[in-house]
């Protein structure tokens, strides 16, 4: 079976966050299931960079007034579609920033340039090549299903993952006559709020929707969760559903991982001492016999950052020290800095994005914290228990999903694999530390959580016979 994936980031090409992980290790992980997966992305430098000789797969003359050149490359194993416009991708920053921090003013149009590109691969632009299924990724790919539903070919059937649909690519009106749609589509599915929905329109014309975790398919369908779009995502229940993100567990390998000081393993879990004294000497902690907190984020309301720096003093009062490596919004970062001047020895923050460092933090800290107000999957907390680096979670999303807390019950029966924190305050993280503290203080009992979370599996396996399933039962319902 033949799956074309559309997305706007993949690792290791280009990457943000999570959604690159996802769309990165996807690929390798349905291959063995019988899937050819090939993934569509937009021709940014850093992409271009690393194609080699790429094959020109086929132009696309006027897509939305733009000339695509499709390129075709492998990369790490990856059967990458490139959509070259440089007018559109080829520019400093990031992928949908500039370098001054602020969101390029023609998103909507590199985005649906690149939606409007891979609908036209998918019903047969690249001599030879039909997939069976379209797959596409968050608002960035989701006009996909949409130029789909309106075009003149007939189409295969698609699914849309939202990996957090907090994002959704809202425009203001007059974008939609640019959109090469017919004038039907504004009632049917585009209009949102009375301006155009990317996210929203891939929601109405998509054949099934997922999401990134089973808790957070049934959160979305509220209003504190769903943002907006809670009444369409309820209004298609019966196609919605969550399928939890594995990770890479080659790229993350306790056992082989590059960016470590010393490998190690459930059964050598001593090694592990010299990666946690990599980390104290990395972000210059005092030698420290609470355990070490590790926070490896976005630093933004989403990920509860600013409850995190309320809650230093106390954490800090409970006997743990706290690694923070992250990016985002300057007030965070300004309140951790302050907070690692108040702690010295005890709060220190990386203010970047290092991803070897954030390897040798997950194999050195004893703990990761993960205090989201909302969080679709999380990976962080995967990578956590791969590496027997216990997380500290706060319950929603995935994070409830993954991790099996530490409550009475769960201790006697000897199964726990972290922390949860309950209701999300400053308060509660400072407990739920507290807490992770007094266990790691007795040494069997932290050394059985780090060993249930290694045990734990976190691997595409299961999630992606999901996927495959789905993709399945697409393909059959279309013949
Ligand atoms: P999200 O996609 O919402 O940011 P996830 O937990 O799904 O959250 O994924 C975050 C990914 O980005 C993980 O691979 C994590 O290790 C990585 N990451 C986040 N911040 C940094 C950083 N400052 N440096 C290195 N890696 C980071
Ligand atoms: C999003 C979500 C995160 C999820 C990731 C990959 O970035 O915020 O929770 O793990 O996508 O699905």
């Amino acid at each position: 079976m033949k799956v074309l994936s559309v997305a706007s980031e993949i690792f290791p090409l280009v990457k943000t966050g999570g959604l690159a992980d996802v769309t990165g290790a996807l690929p390798g992980a349905v291959a063995p299931l019988g899937v050819e997966m090939r993934t569509v992305v937009p021709g940014y430098p850093a992409v271009m960079a690393q194609l080699g000789k790429p094959k020109v797969l086929g132009t696309l003359e006027d897509v939305l007034g733009h000339s695509v050149t499709l390129l075709g490359a492998k990369v790490a194993g990856l059967d990458l579609i490139v959509v070259q416009a440089p007018g559109l991708y080829e520019r400093e920053g990031g992928p949908y920033a500039g370098l001054d921090g602020i969101d390029f003013g023609d998103n909507w149009k590199r985005f649906a340039v690149l939606s409007k590109s891979a609908a036209l691969i998918a019903t047969g632009a690249i001599k030879g090549y039909r997939p069976d299924v379209v797959h596409v990724h968050d608002w960035q790919a989701a006009m996909v299903p949409c130029y789909l539903a309106f075009g003149d070919s007939p189409a295969p059937p698609s699914v849309i993952t939202v990996h957090n649909i907090a994002f959704q690519g809202q425009f203001a009106a007059h974008v939609f006559g640019e959109l090469g749609l017919p004038a039907s589509a504004w009632a049917d599915g585009v209009e949102y709020y009375g301006g155009v929905g990317f996210l929203k329109a891939g929601l109405r014309a998509a054949q099934a929707i997922t999401t990134v975790s089973p808790t957070y398919a049934r959160e979305i369908r509220t209003a504190e969760f769903g943002m907006g779009l809670e009444g369409l995502i309820n209004g298609r229940a019966d196609v919605v559903s969550g399928i939890v993100n594995g990770i890479d567990t080659d790229l993350w390998d306790p056992e082989t991982d590059d960016c470590l000081v010393a490998p190690f393993s459930a059964k050598v879990l001593k090694a592990r001492e010299k990666n946690r004294k990599a980390v104290i000497k990395s972000f210059g902690l005092a030698p420290a016999k609470g355990p070490i907190l590790a926070v490896i984020s976005r630093l933004t309301w989403q990920k509860g950052m600013d409850l995190l720096a309320e809650a230093l003093d106390g954490i800090v009062a409970a006997g743990a020290s706290v690694a923070i490596l992250g990016a985002g919004d300057r007030d965070l970062e300004q309140a951790f800095i302050e907070a690692a001047a108040r702690h010295p020895g005890r709060v220190a923050v990386h203010v970047g994005y290092d991803e070897p460092l954030a390897h040798l933090m997950q194999g050195g800290c004893d703990a990761i914290l993960v205090p989201s107000r909302f969080e679709p999957c999380g990976l962080t907390q995967l990578y956590g228990l791969r590496y027997g680096c216990v997380p500290i979670v706060a319950r929603t999303g995935g994070l409830a999903d993954t991790v099996i807390d530490a409550n009475m019950a769960a201790r006697a029966a000897g199964v726990a694999t972290g922390f949860h924190i309950g209701r999300l305050t400053a308060e509660r993280i400072v407990d739920a530390v507290a807490l992770a503290c007094e266990v790691h203080d007795d040494k069997p009992a932290w050394t059985r959580m780090m060993k249930n979370g290694m045990a734990s599996d976190v691997s595409w396996d299961a999630s992606a016979r999901g996927y495959v399933s789905l993709y399945q039962r697409l393909a059959g319902e279309a013949r």
